[in-house]
């Protein structure tokens, strides 16, 4: 199975080309804007692509032909997307259509990745048909990409995911996890909020989902999270447990006295059991995901 990926500099980019470089299933072909900042390319071909640049779309799928399209490119820092609301719409939304062109004309099945914050937090945990109702300009351009695929005839798998992490090289974005950590590392007075509550992904998890939809070539909308559903204060505590660090210098806040641009919602976390029955999806628990964390930042 050919598999095409994009955005593969970024973390669940990255997991993938961990997980199916090494795979005989699979032939790799990865892209992501500008130069692989990933050192350990050995088994995939690398292609510079900006998903916003549509000639350069249908030529590079043309060419390559893939079965698969796992997109993971995006433009994911929130409150940015509420600032440049142009730029987000042409990445998260255009950009898709795009890909979804192109997928449609060599009928190849697309995988597109999107996110709780279509939801508005009122009554999470969310199952797949429940009512979207996004608060921030991120989360309706997400939910503008997934109208765009569901109404076009491609073949689709869209997995919904939320606030992911995990440890790759040289990611412009940081994450929940390692931001924590090493601030509790250094015991830096810390501001978390006590009153948003999200189901905490391991990027890794993700990336089986991928590739179980990849290879099941299942249709439709699939929440794909972690299992544990705690608050953003919860989450830095079971860090700092885990990692034997003090929470002394913990703060805890509520969201209202941050100044944040774009407006998130207060309890998401998703309801697996779609996922877990179709796609056999079992990801790890929040504590087993650390373990996993701290191997991986020893080697
Ligand atoms: N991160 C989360 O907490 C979270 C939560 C819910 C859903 N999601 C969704 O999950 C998916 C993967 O997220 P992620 O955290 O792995 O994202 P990420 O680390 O920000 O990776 C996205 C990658 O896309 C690349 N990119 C940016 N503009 C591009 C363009 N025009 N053409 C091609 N590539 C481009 C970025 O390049 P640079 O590295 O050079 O910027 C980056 O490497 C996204 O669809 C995101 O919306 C993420």
């Amino acid at each position: 199975m050919k598999i095409f990926i994009t955005g593969s500099n970024g973390l669940l980019g990255q997991k993938l080309l961990n997980k199916l470089q090494y795979s005989r299933l699979f032939h790799l072909i990865a892209s992501s804007k500008g130069k692989s900042r990933v050192k350990n390319k050995c088994n995939y071909k690398y292609y510079e692509l900006d998903i916003t640049d549509k000639l350069a779309v249908s030529k590079l799928i043309r060419d390559v032909s893939p079965d698969v399209v796992i997109n993971t490119a995006a433009m994911t820092n929130v409150d940015l997307c509420e600032e440049l609301r142009e730029k987000c719409y042409d990445l998260n939304v255009k950009a898709v259509e795009y890909l979804a062109d192109e997928c449609f004309k060599i009928n190849a099945h697309l995988i597109h990745i999107s996110t709780d914050f279509i939801f508005d937090g009122k009554s999470g945990p969310y199952k797949e048909d429940d009512q979207p109702n996004p608060l921030s300009y991120y989360g309706l351009s997400k939910l503008k990409s997934e109208k765009i695929i569901t109404s076009h005839k491609v073949k689709y798998t869209i997995l919904r995911t939320i606030v992911l992490f995990g440890v790759a090289e040289n990611i412009t974005k940081n994450n929940i996890v390692l931001w924590a950590k090493s601030a509790l590392k250094n015991k830096e007075k810390i501001n978390i909020i006590d009153d948003q509550f999200r189901a905490p992904t391991l990027a890794e998890d993700l990336a089986d989902a991928c590739i179980l939809a990849a290879m099941k070539k299942i249709e439709g909308v699939y929440h794909v999270s972690g299992k544990d559903i705690m608050s953003i204060y919860e989450m830095v505590t079971r860090i700092a447990m885990h990692f034997n660090y003090s929470c002394d210098n913990l703060n805890r806040i509520k969201t209202n006295t941050l100044n944040q641009k774009a407006i998130r919602p207060k309890k998401t976390g998703f309801i697996l059991e779609k996922a877990k029955h179709d796609l056999g999806y079992n990801p790890h628990s929040f504590e087993e995901a650390l373990d996993i964390i701290d191997k991986q930042l020893i080697n």
